[in-house]
This record gives C-alpha cells, sequence and structure tokens, in this order.
C-alpha cells in the first residue's frame, strides 16, 4: 500500500530528524521536520487535533521534488511529527505532490486534495510540467491515492486557461452536504484566476465558473487561494507571483492578496470591494486557513519569501522553512484583522511591566530581553505640544547584532529592520508599512520565537512577519526615541 518512495522518505526523515537539535528550531512554530518546507497544505481539524501539512523536500534544504510532510497538535503551538503523508510516485504527480487542502469526509475518512504535477507531451509538441487535481483518502496517518485520479484536468478548464499553471485546489464542505474547491490558474491574458469547482461527493467534480480574476492587476499568476465567509464578508485569499509594488501595499515580490467582498451563493458571484496585502513584512506567502470547532477562523503561513529561499548552503542551514504563527481572523472596517491564536497566552510567564515610562534617548528596562516572549507596547507622546519624531525597540541585540521596529508618527511609517540581524547576504532586510496613528499613538504587540519576529500593530490591523537567524545570545531588548515618549510595556516570556 504505502510505495517505495513515500517508504524510503520516512525512513529518512525518521533517522536524520535527530541530527537537528531541539534549540536549533523554532519553539512554537512549525519548521520541517528535516530538509526544506513550503506552503502549508491541509490546514484541518481531524480526530480531535489540528493537522499541518506542508510542502516537503526532506533530502535537502532546497525545494525539490514535492511530498507532504505531516504534524498534528492540540493548541496550534505544540507541533508532533507525524510521518510523511504522501510522495510523487504515481504518474500523474511524479514531479511532484503540491499544496492543496484536507477535509474530513461523512465516514470519518480524511481526504486529502492536491495537485500532482508531470512532465508531459504538450500541445505545441514541447515537453512540459502538467498540473491536475488530486485525491488520496486516509486514517490521519497513512494515505492511499484515489484510483481514479486525477480528478480534475486540462479538460475541465475553461477556454483560454493553461494546463501547466492550475493548482492549489482548496476544497469545503457545504451546508447541503455536497463541496466545493478554489484553484489558482493562468488565463491567456498571462495573469492569474481562481476557479471555482463543485461536485456532489467531493470525487466527482467539474468546473462552475472563474470566481475572481486578475487581469494583471495584482502580480501575475495567482497561487494557493482560499475562500471563506467571515463576520458577514466574503474573503478571497491568494498569493500572487510576480507582484509590482503599488504604494505601500504589495512589495515582496511573490506576495500576498486579500479581497474583501461579497459573495452570491447561488449564482456564484463574488463582488470585490477592497484589498490589501495579508502581511506587511519581509516573510510570509502561501497562507491558509482552517475553521477551528469553536468558530475561530484561522490562518497560518509559509513564514518565507520565495526570493531569498534558496540562497543558502546545506551548511548553514540543516533545515529551511517555518510556518507562521497561527492567526485569528476578522474583519473591521472592511480591512482584514490578525491576532496571535489566543491559544499563546497559556505559554506566557513571567510578567514583567512597566508603566508610563517616559524618555528620550536610548533606554533599556529591567527584566525585558529575551528570545521567546510576547511583548506589548503601548506609544504615547511624551510631549502633546511636540510629538516625538521616531520611536524604536531595537532586539535580538548585543554587541555585534540587532534587528529594530522602528515608528515615524509624522509620517505613520513602521519599519522593520534586519540588515544587522547576522545575515551575509544582500538580500531585503527591510520594509516599511504605513500604519494608522493619531497624535503619535500606536500599539504594538513583538512576538520572538528563536528565528522570527513577528509584530502586529493597533490590535492586529496589520502584521509584519519577517524570518531573523540572530545567534540565540544575542537576546538584548532596548528602546530610542527622538523627542519624548511616553511608553507602557508588559513582556512575558514565552515557554
Ligand atoms: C506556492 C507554490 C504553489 C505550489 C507549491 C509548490 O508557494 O508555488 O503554487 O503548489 O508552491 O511547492
Amino acid at each position: 500500500m504505502i510505495s517505495q518512495t513515500l517508504r524510503e522518505a520516512r525512513k529518512y526523515e525518521e533517522a536524520s530528524e535527530k541530527m537537528i537539535e531541539q534549540e536549533m528550531r523554532p519553539e512554537f512554530h512549525l519548521s520541517t521536520r528535516v530538509g526544506w518546507m513550503n506552503d502549508p497544505n491541509g490546514f484541518s481539524y481531524y480526530n480531535g487535533e489540528y493537522h499541518m501539512f506542508y510542502q516537503y523536500h526532506p533530502y535537502s534544504s532546497h525545494w525539490g521534488p514535492m511530498h507532504w510532510g505531516h504534524a498534528v497538535s492540540r493548541d496550534l503551538l505544540h507541533w508532533t511529527y507525524l510521518p510523511a503523508a504522501i510522495a510523487p510516485d504515481e504518474v500523474y504527480d511524479t514531479d511532484g505532490c503540491f499544496s492543496g487542502s484536507a477535509i474530513e469526509l461523512p465516514d470519518g475518512r480524511q481526504l486529502l486534495m492536491y495537485t500532482g504535477v508531470s512532465k508531459q507531451r504538450l500541445q505545441d509538441g514541447s515537453f512540459g510540467d502538467v498540473q491536475a487535481q488530486c485525491l488520496a483518502v486516509g486514517d490521519g496517518i497513512d494515505y492511499e491515492k484515489y484510483e481514479r485520479n486525477p480528478v480534475l484536468d486540462a479538460a475541465d478548464l475553461p477556454e483560454g486557461a493553461s494546463a501547466a499553471d492550475f493548482r492549489d485546489p482548496k476544497i469545503w464542505r457545504k451546508k447541503d452536504g455536497t463541496y466545493q474547491c478554489v484553484a489558482g490558474s493562468r488565463p491567456a491574458d498571462g495573469s492569474g484566476q481562481i476557479l471555482l469547482f463543485e461536485s456532489p461527493d467531493a470525487f466527482h467534480w467539474k468546473f462552475r465558473t472563474v470566481l475572481a480574476s486578475n487581469r494583471n492587476r495584482f502580480g501575475l499568476m495567482w497561487e494557493c487561494p482560499d475562500f471563506f465567509e467571515l463576520d458577514g464578508k466574503q474573503v478571497l485569499l491568494t498569493s500572487p507571483q510576480d507582484m509590482l509594488p503599488q504604494d505601500f501595499e504589495y512589495h515582496n515580490g511573490n506576495g500576498t492578496l486579500c479581497l474583501i467582498g461579497s459573495y452570491a451563493e447561488e449564482t456564484a458571484e463574488f463582488t470585490e470591494e477592497h484589498n490589501q496585502a495579508i502581511d506587511y513584512g519581509i516573510d510570509f506567502y502561501a497562507p491558509q486557513t482552517v475553521l477551528a470547532p469553536d468558530g475561530r477562523r484561522i490562518m497560518i503561513g509559509w513564514m518565507q519569501n520565495w526570493d531569498t529561499s534558496n540562497l543558502h548552503s546545506a551548511k548553514e542551514r540543516a533545515w529551511f522553512g517555518q510556518m507562521s504563527l497561527p492567526r485569528e481572523l476578522s474583519i473591521r472596517n472592511g480591512r482584514l484583522y490578525q491576532q496571535p491564536v489566543r491559544e499563546l497566552l497559556q505559554m506566557r510567564c513571567n510578567e514583567v511591566r512597566h508603566e508610563n515610562v517616559s524618555f528620550s534617548g536610548i533606554i533599556r528596562l529591567d527584566g525585558i530581553k529575551g528570545r521567546r516572549i510576547d511583548m506589548e507596547i503601548e506609544l504615547f507622546p511624551g510631549d502633546v505640544q511636540e510629538i516625538y519624531r521616531k520611536f524604536a525597540v531595537r532586539f535580538a541585540q548585543n554587541d555585534t547584532y540587532q534587528t529594530s521596529v522602528s515608528f515615524r508618527p509624522h509620517e505613520s511609517i513602521l519599519k522593520i529592520d534586519r540588515k544587522f540581524s547576522g545575515s551575509r547576504r544582500a538580500i531585503i532586510h527591510q520594509r516599511r508599512s504605513k500604519v494608522n496613528t493619531v497624535n503619535g499613538k500606536l500599539k504594538l504587540r513583538l512576538i520572538l520565537d528563536r528565528f522570527s519576529a513577528e509584530v502586529f500593530v493597533n490590535d492586529g490591523e496589520q502584521a509584519l512577519s519577517a524570518t531573523i537567524y540572530t545567534e540565540q545570545e544575542a537576546e538584548g531588548i532596548s528602546f530610542f526615541a527622538d523627542g519624548q515618549v511616553r511608553m507602557n510595556v508588559v513582556k512575558y516570556d514565552l515557554v
């Protein structure tokens, strides 16, 4: 039942994970078991646990033939690895089991829906990748590929859509018991579109409609869609490749896009009302959501950026790829809000609180340091007549290293800068984001794990994520103000 390819991957990961010490991994962010990880896949709740699968190349810390890695968790923060779920071992997926999703079937089995990639002779006579949607059914550990794979292929595409760019199905079950899925596609205009498919039983699929068309507005090909209702609105998440920056949005090359709108389910018409990036930091892509049993919509993204991902040597990194914090989503004033899952509060300990700290210049505060922390900062102008020019918090700091989050109230610009985090590559190290501020007030929540910093601004109005590979000894935190700042700081260790 289990192919030779999958058996080898399982044997390999079990033997090689031992070479990665616990302290060399993130503490509460899911990282690859061994080798390489990209997109979150099959994020679901099944048999009392959250399941997370991921794009996985166990054999090196670089992208390669895609398997699905697998881990489970009860609180979304402590993960246990399970054996690799699927491997590229069939004619229709020999070149990779690309991204997809998971769902529980009425008979209690778990269904994985993924993209099979295989090289085939194309219409123009050349040889190239063809992508088609496939199924595997299992018990939460072992999965069997469906004998009639693929269930959606080029023949199911609307006129003009490319057979080479058709991927990343996200499946859900409707109230009436039937199924739908969305997938990324490339229409004749060379950009992207999201297709909607439907099925009575999750096994027999047919095309329904083009749900959304890029028309070259936001990058080119649209990858990894997700589509759901949230707070009375309809949300389409996708990760466009090759984006052009617009103002302070979409600076990440292969970036993220959140379209908020309304949806007429009967006619499957999605009307866009608002667009924004999902994350405003450096490292975030291909997020996927799950509907938790308690009704929360929770999102996890791949906390990396494609353009900075395959640059390391195997010696530098035994593993590569981690997920973002799980984030609870909501919509306020037509914007997507993100807050770290409330489960994180359970990990908080050693509270250190400093209130009404008025300062200018550089200060350090008693007990404020650490590399696995949850810290909230409330900023106010120290002098209402003359609002400060700049505030910064510097962390993962010692004599050699630091990363900073700085804020210029007069320009309403927040900046994350990891230039001095220890990177030896001339890659992008800073990102600026426009934030909402009135009179120099701002709320920041900074969450550090061993190899990342995530900033949540104004109770989740914006999130900025960045990986940092600074050595763990650099655990200092200092504050800087040009002008007079008053602030409240509370910090917890996360253990
Ligand atoms: C997005 C992506 C997906 C694809 C997968 C391959 O990061 O390009 O579209 O399924 O990665 O690993």
